[in-house]
């Protein structure tokens, strides 16, 4: 895989990587792996004479070789602007979530979400699994002149430069713009460029599709899938989040449980732009937490129906922002807000990290599920004594110490 990588970044980029960045030797553990796709239609092109077949979900499927004892599998959903191998071994070349699970006996799915990775951009050029931001752009600029595709709709983004990757993930205390920062000690390495665990995590970077098409067919995808394999348990990561609250609303009976780890964003609105000093939200989500139709209860035909109140002010120390108010539903004495009834479903554990910027506003997603009815554990991991983490903690030294955690609490919510 990284070897992989290191041949596309020398054809693409000038860069040197040291080989000291290699991984160790894999520690992953002994799993047997199918690769497949599911969900997908058939689509004639006009313009190229012939039928091909659209938004299928790559996936990896990963059996445990000695023992599957635990009976629902776990589904990972990557977040934005990287890709499943993030499940797999650690930047640092040591054992990952998936390993973690697989070692507990759970049978792992990884999914690469819409337009990234082995995840079909909308035509799918048949595309290898985890191939780098380069060669996907040039094929994504091929499609886009030769066919009469629904591209314009679907426009890939940068999913983050090393300038973004370094304040919000892997450096924050180096700048301190929100007062968390200044205890994040977990990254391995300095998590700066030049160090070999930053390179090789930054190689994992590719651009996405985030807007409403890449979100409907995440939703009919994903549940292609649970179709297919059964009742499952959710862990996502930051955009990964949405995917699998999405999925839950689409097909809840497939749906065990869902660990959320620093999902999403906040309600109607984006804080990303927080994270270098703005103090409002950029309006997003009109749904709530996505920008496509969701159950309510009572029914929501028009975003416009869910009554929004902002609560709380901004609050900061030392001059630093540290808590950002939310938007939420009205909750009046004429006017209850609306349930998630599907998304309500499936109990939730919502895992925020020390020193990530999110810890600044996942309170406001929790609260807006909470009051939209579904069932959440909100865990802050310092207050369980898991200490210095950024957004990527499942990647950070200590991961296993978070894996161990939510294992724990699907063995108890999940029966
Ligand atoms: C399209 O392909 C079919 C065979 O699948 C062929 O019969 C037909 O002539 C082709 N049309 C054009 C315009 O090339
Ligand atoms: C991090 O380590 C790399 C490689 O040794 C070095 O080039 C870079 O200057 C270091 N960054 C910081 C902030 O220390
Ligand atoms: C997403 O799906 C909804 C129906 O649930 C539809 O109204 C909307 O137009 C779709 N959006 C896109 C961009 O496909
Ligand atoms: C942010 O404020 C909310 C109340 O609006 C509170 O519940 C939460 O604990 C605060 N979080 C932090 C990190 O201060």
């Amino acid at each position: 895989m990284f070897v992989r990588f290191l041949a596309l970044l020398s054809v693409f980029v000038a860069l040197s990587l040291s080989l000291s960045a290699s991984p160790k030797q894999s520690s992953e553990a002994f799993y047997q792996r199918n690769v497949f796709y599911a969900g997908g239609e058939y689509t004639f092109v006009p313009s190229s004479n012939s039928t091909i077949l659209i938004n299928q979900i790559y996936v990896e499927q990963l059996t445990p070789l000695y023992r599957k004892t635990r009976k629902y599998p776990v589904i990972f959903f990557h977040g934005g602007g990287v890709s499943g191998t993030q499940w797999l071994n650690k930047p640092d070349g040591n054992r990952g979530w998936a390993s973690y699970m697989l070692s507990k006996g759970y049978e792992v799915y990884i999914v690469d979400q819409w337009s990234v990775g082995g995840f079909s951009i909308p035509y799918n050029p048949g595309v290898l699994p985890h191939v780098s931001a380069s060669s996907v752009l040039a094929i994504y600029f091929s499609l886009r002149r030769s066919s009469k595709t629904n591209l314009d709709a679907a426009p890939l983004i940068l999913g983050g430069g090393v300038e973004l990757a370094t304040v919000a993930f892997t450096a924050p205390e180096l700048y301190d713009y929100y007062y968390q920062a200044r205890y994040h000690t977990q990254w391995p390495g300095n998590g700066t460029r030049g160090d070999p665990v930053f390179d090789s995590f930054f190689a994992t970077f590719l651009p996405l599709s985030l807007g409403p098409l890449a979100q409907n067919i995440s939703r009919k995808s994903t549940c292609a899938l649970l179709h297919q394999i059964g009742p499952s348990i959710f862990v996502s990561h930051s955009y990964g989040g949405q995917g699998a609250f999405l999925a839950t609303d689409g097909c809840p009976e497939l749906v065990k449980a869902h660990v959320a780890f620093e999902a999403d964003q906040t309600p109607f609105g984006n804080y990303d732009a927080g994270t270098f000093g703005a103090t409002t939200p950029a309006p997003s989500r009109a749904w709530g937490i996505a920008d496509v139709p969701i159950a309510y209860d009572p029914p929501v035909t028009d975003p416009n129906q869910l009554a929004r109140v902002a609560i709380g002010q901004n609050q900061f120390i030392e001059g630093k922002i540290s808590n950002f108010s939310c938007v939420l539903q009205a909750d009046t004495a004429t006017q209850k807000p609306r349930r998630l009834v599907n998304i309500a479903k499936a109990p939730v554990l919502f895992l925020t990290t020390q020193a990530s910027v999110h810890v600044l506003y996942d309170h406001c997603q929790v609260s807006y599920l909470r009051q939209s009815g579904v069932s959440v554990t909100f865990t802050l991991l310092e207050k369980i004594g898991i200490l210095g983490n950024g957004h990527f903690g499942m990647l950070e030294k200590n991961s296993d110490d978070i894996a161990r955690y939510f294992e724990g609490w699907i063995r108890k919510n999940v029966q």
